[in-house]
């Protein structure tokens, strides 16, 4: 028997730009290229509604594919529906879709350019706070499918990221606190970012910051996402205050994905402080900017149950990862009673 090996390697290269207006420097010398089949724009119905004209302006001439936004249509009808609009467009193998949205369009656009001929470029153009410092960064695709969140997807690097802060005037207060949710988890990872974050705590929502603080976002993600592209080790250090946010959004009570994440970094924060050796003052701070960023906020419905349903769990055990100090993180291991009883605990004291 002859046994033969293919090796296949990431080979492609991710280049991420970050400017104000950068969205018409980088796109309106590309638009020559983009017509006649050569490429196509990908956005959502309230994304369209705002920025028709400044499409327009850049691209104008080049086919637009709008899908109705809402992260209940992160779904196949959205998925297929862009690929139709593709092939009907009559685009090729160097053919580029430029996606303009927050995660939802990212995440349908990235997967139907990761299939459309096995793979063409995708520009990726985030307009919410999240997608900037997120999911427009490390190249996970996905829709949601059979009722379980991101089932299909694919990894493929976008290859632009186009990240311009003009975008985040219209977005509401409520989707600035979702961007919010991943930027302090972030900077609990990163101790130089935490410390622009902390000297800034009253300033958290505050334009001219933001477009400060997303580029260190972006070089932060960058370097986990580097180091571990697919998600095997470092990556999973990005769950942080996730599994106990999770459940939280799970469990109803209308709280959004940012809200719950911010909540899940305060409750394990202070489990963290009954099971390991902390900084007790770093974990003060955190969870002080995590309680800045909600505003007053009250914590949802613990709805612990859900964590179970985690696919990092067993259905006997919960492993999470805690923050512990300036930058660093430890992963806790707990039976599933035991971790609801805790941070039931904990939530009390909070309340
Ligand atoms: N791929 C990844 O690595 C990754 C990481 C995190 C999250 N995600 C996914 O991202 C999604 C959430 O992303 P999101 O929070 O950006 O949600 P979203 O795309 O639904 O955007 C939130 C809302 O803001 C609107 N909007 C977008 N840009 C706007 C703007 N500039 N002004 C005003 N309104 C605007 C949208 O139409 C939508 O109503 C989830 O599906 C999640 O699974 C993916
Ligand atoms: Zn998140």
């Amino acid at each position: 028997m002859k046994t033969f090996k293919v090796i296949e390697r990431e080979t492609r290269e991710s280049v991420i730009v970050c400017r104000k207006n950068v969205f018409s420097a980088e796109l309106a010398p590309r638009r020559g290229r983009l017509l006649g089949g050569g490429g196509i724009v990908f956005t959502d119905s309230n994304v369209f509604a705002l920025y028709r004209e400044r499409i327009e302006r850049a691209l104008g001439g080049v086919p637009v594919c709008v899908m109705p936004a809402g992260e209940e249509n992160k779904r196949e009808p959205a998925l297929f529906a862009l690929l139709q609009a593709m092939a009907e467009n009559g685009l090729r193998r160097n053919s580029v879709l430029v996606v303009l949205g927050g995660g939802v369009a990212g995440d349908v656009g990235g997967l139907a350019a990761s299939l459309y001929m096995r793979g063409i470029d995708c520009v990726q153009v985030p307009t919410t706070l999240l997608a900037q410092v997120d999911s427009s960064v490390g190249g996970k695709t996905a829709v949601d499918f059979f009722g379980v969140k991101n089932l299909i997807g694919a990894f493929r690097q976008p290859a632009r990221v186009i990240a311009d802060p003009v975008f985040l005037k219209t977005l509401p207060r409520r989707e600035l606190r979702c961007g919010l949710g991943e930027i302090v988890k972030h900077g609990a990872l990163c101790p130089s970012l935490f410390e622009v974050l902390l000297e800034n705590r009253g300033d958290l929502f505050d334009l001219d910051f933001l477009a400060r603080v997303v580029p260190l976002n972006i070089a932060f993600k960058a370097s986990v996402v580097r180091v571990d592209p697919r998600e095997t080790g470092l990556r999973k250090c990005l769950n942080l205050g996730h599994t106990t946010g999770h459940a939280l959004e799970l469990g109803g009570g209308g709280l959004s994905h940012g809200e719950c994440v911010l909540w899940g970094l305060i409750l394990e924060s202070l489990l963290a402080e009954r099971h390991f050796k902390t900084d007790s003052a770093f974990l003060k701070d955190l969870s002080s900017l995590c309680f800045a960023a909600l505003e007053g906020g009250g914590m949802p419905p613990l709805a612990l149950e859900n964590a179970r349903l985690d696919k990092k769990n067993t259905s006997a055990d919960v492993t999470l990862a805690v923050p512990v100090a300036a930058g660093k993180y430890e992963l806790l291991r707990l039976p599933f009673a035991q971790y609801e009883r805790e941070v039931r605990e904990e939530a009390e004291k909070l309340c």
